[in-house]
């Protein structure tokens, strides 16, 4: 196996996986499109009492195991070892994202390099600009998607320590710097203030006319609830094997709940962060704040265009993190099926990447061409392009699924002594019950939830409709 993280370097390396286009893309779409404040609180309720508690899981099987997902399952299943080790295959999902997420990485590098030329200044142009690029130009996407994808293999070819680690060592605190300046300077503008009231504390006088809970959760509905749910999973990396595989490396001797909770934070700070980078020039320019993928690429560089040369800079700031923020994630991908074909089939690392990479190529450029009109069509698969079938899948589907089974081994599988004596120096008896208790009950009931409704809403209307009517009739 790979030499293990540091410390620093582990906090480090897991911070730069869960914060990434998550944090920058869907966070601020989806707090747009679910009213703010609400969806944010609903967001870190979720974090706490499902996310954390399945990363711990997650992190428990690394830890325990020091394996990759595959062999992890397998070596601490007491019983049914190869029904068990499908649950790690789950990890085929980090590959799946990769591959459609290292192309809009790709699109973060061409608009890092469309920052030093001129904007365009309104959004009718930034549209046209931006749908262009998605269906017409192939080549500059291919050529986009081709720079990120040497990047990412180069620099997890390099190994845990020298690769991945170092990456993270400096991405992390230039994309915290970055986004940090950013956000001051935002500060400067009227928008900030209403970014402050959508995403921290709403208008008095709203208050006022609506009351504190409906100015709060006025917005929220069942729907808001399931993507707060998705979106914690998706931006803690849950369930592909990328905590399992990256708490295989965990130092021994590192008070990992201590490590976890910082994680965590950084996650949601920066989901913050990024929010009010891009509400408060959405509030500026009044632009649409529920507009969803467009947010970034349509508005914000509209909004840019209008400052200048200040406009280019802050374009160039923003592209650059948002760029450092993806790589980190999508390194972290690739190593969970690295480990595991270097372990079972004793490839060498270069061999296991090169297979893997060829996945990925293929999977990424069907991903562009998807988009492409000359060739949508033919990519289209149940009402989806072949770039949304890959995401709906890997995160509607294998993330919680991947969740649930880390959940359920570590709940009801493994012995509970041992992981116990794991967590019992760094937590309490009373923390350790309550996440126990967590772990067995809450956070997988959570998860059936989400997957039924998402494959299929109406039993999940049905069963809502008789869980009632069975209610009623009891009171
Ligand atoms: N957490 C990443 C983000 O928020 O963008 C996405 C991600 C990384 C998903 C690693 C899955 C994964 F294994």
């Amino acid at each position: 196996m790979s030499s293990k993280f540091s410390k620093i370097g582990f906090v480090l390396a897991v911070a730069g996986s869960a914060v990434g286009l998550g944090n920058a893309w869907k966070f601020p779409t989806m707090v747009g499109q679910n009213g703010g404040i609400g969806f944010i609180l609903l967001y870190l309720i979720l974090t706490l009492i499902v996310g954390l508690v399945i990363f711990l899981a997650e992190l428990s099987i690394g830890k325990l195991s020091e394996k990759d997902p595959v062999n992890a399952y397998k070596l601490l299943a007491p019983k049914h070892k190869t029904s068990w080790s499908i649950a790690g295959f789950t990890m085929i999902g980090a590959i799946l994202i990769v591959s459609f997420y290292s192309v809009v990485i790709g699109w973060i590098v061409k608009y890092t390099l469309l920052s030093f030329s001129d904007l365009p200044n309104n959004i009718q142009d930034s549209k046209a600009l931006f749908a262009n690029f998605m269906s017409n130009d192939f080549t500059s996407q291919f050529f986009c998607f081709l720079f990120v994808f040497f990047l990412m293999f180069f620099i997890v070819s390099k190994g845990i320590k020298n690769g991945i680690e170092r990456l993270n060592v400096w991405l992390m605190p230039i994309l915290f710097i970055l986004l940090f300046f950013m956000l001051i300077y935002s500060m400067s503008f009227d928008g900030f203030k209403a970014a402050y009231h959508f995403l921290i504390f709403p208008k008095l006088s709203l208050i006022e006319e609506l009351g504190f809970l409906e100015a709060i959760f006025g917005k929220i509905d069942e729907n808001s609830i399931l993507s707060a749910l998705g979106l914690a999973f998706f931006s803690l990396s849950l369930g592909v094997g990328t905590i399992i595989t990256y708490s295989a490396s965990l130092p021994d001797k590192t008070n990992f709940i201590q490590a976890s909770l910082i994680i965590i934070f950084i996650n949601v700070l920066i989901g913050i962060m990024m929010g009010f980078v891009v509400f408060t020039y959405i509030f500026e320019f009044n632009a649409e704040v529920s507009q969803g993928p467009g947010l970034i690429f349509v508005s914000l560089t509209t909004l840019f265009s209008n400052l200048g040369i200040v406009g280019n800079i802050l374009a160039l700031a923003f592209f650059v993190s948002l760029f450092f923020a993806g790589i980190t994630s999508a390194v972290s991908m690739i190593e969970p099926f690295t480990l595991y074909l270097v372990n079972t089939f004793k490839y060498s690392r270069k061999k296991a990447l090169f297979l893997i990479s060829i996945v990925v190529f293929i999977l990424g450029n069907l991903c562009i061409l998807s988009s492409m009109n000359f060739s949508a069509q033919s990519l289209t698969f149940f009402g989806k392009n072949f770039f949304d079938l890959l995401d709906y899948i890997s995160s509607n589907i294998i993330m919680p699924i991947g969740g649930f089974c880390a959940a359920i081994f570590v709940g009801y599988i493994i012995n509970k002594d041992g992981v116990k004596i794991l967590f019992s120096p760094y937590m309490n008896n009373f923390f350790f019950c309550l996440w126990y208790f967590f772990l067995r009950y809450v956070s997988p009931l959570a998860i059936i939830i989400i997957v039924i409704n998402q494959i299929y809403p109406q039993l999940f209307q049905y069963i809502k409709f008789y869980a009632l009517k069975i209610f009623l009739f009891f009171t």
